[in-house]
């Protein structure tokens, strides 16, 4: 029979609270999902009130504050805190985004802090990036040639060339943008989502890569691809600004082009 109620373990209910000092004059709520595999309890969202001159800037700046002095039970991921690894990627004030990016100061009010949506949580903030990098994986996400390399040099490329693999190479592999595409939340099974697309076209547009075909012929199928209904969430939230969306249409634009 058809089940239309969350099952019960999914409410998630108000956890503890945590008040700053009361000297605290620059106060700001965050209110953070947390969860625990250890028991059974459901997750919960804890309230922690901070001093913001006690902390730096950044959301990353909060969470690692919230850590070290107020609560060490807290998880979540953070390498780089610059942008580049993409590990701190999660939902801050509704929004797929870095935490190491994301300015305290341009959210106002409190802060709702969640894993990133539709995934697998490990504990607390930290999704399950399992089946994300074995998609990652599946579309070979390196340099494929059946030609010897040049006995002197490396493979070189025009500076046109290289130019077409700007807006691509800088994905990092946060996932912000899958995790909030509603196709990929229904369907991420079988639909490889806009971060792995934009990788595999990455790799399609490289004019040192020589198996250009196979890519295509693997990204031909009604899931895979054609699961992309242009519903741009993905371009939108980027926190590298690129443009996954952009990618996904030239995929189409290569397939459709070559059956003609
Ligand atoms: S395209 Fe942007 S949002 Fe998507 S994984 Fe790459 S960097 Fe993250
Ligand atoms: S444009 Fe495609 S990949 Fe991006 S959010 Fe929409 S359906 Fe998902
Ligand atoms: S900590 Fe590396 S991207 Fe945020």
């Amino acid at each position: 029979m058809a089940q239309f109620t969350l099952p019960k373990n999914s409410k998630i209910y108000q956890g503890k609270t945590f008040s700053a000092t009361v000297d605290a004059k620059n106060k700001k709520t965050f209110r953070v999902y947390r969860w625990e595999p250890e028991n059974n309890d459901n997750p919960r969202m804890d309230s922690y009130e901070i001093d913001l001159d006690d902390c730096g800037p950044m959301v990353l700046d909060a969470l690692i504050y919230i850590k070290n002095e107020i609560d060490s039970t807290l998880t979540f991921r953070r390498s780089c805190r610059e942008g580049i690894c993409g590990s701190c990627a999660m939902n801050i004030g509704g929004i797929n985004t870095l935490a190491c990016t994301k300015v305290i100061s341009d959210i106002r009010g409190d802060i709702n802090i969640y894993p990133l949506p539709h995934m697998s949580v490990v504990k607390d903030l930290v999704p399950d990036m399992t089946h994300f990098y074995a998609q990652y994986a599946a579309i070979k996400p390196w340099m494929q040639t059946q030609t010897p390399p040049p006995p002197d040099r490396e493979r070189l490329q025009s500076k046109e060339d290289r130019a077409k693999i700007d807006g691509l190479y800088e994905c990092i592999l946060c996932a912000c943008c899958s995790t909030s595409c509603p196709s990929y939340w229904w369907n991420s099974d079988r639909y490889l989502g806009p971060a792995i697309l934009l990788q595999a076209y990455r790799w399609i547009i490289d004019s040192r890569d020589e198996n250009t075909g196979e890519r295509l012929d693997e990204l031909e199928d009604p899931f895979r691809l054609y699961r992309c209904h242009t519903i741009m969430n993905c371009t939108n939230t980027c926190p590298k600004g690129l443009n996954p969306a952009k990618a996904i249409a030239e995929i189409k634009k290569l397939l459709v082009s070559r059956t003609i």
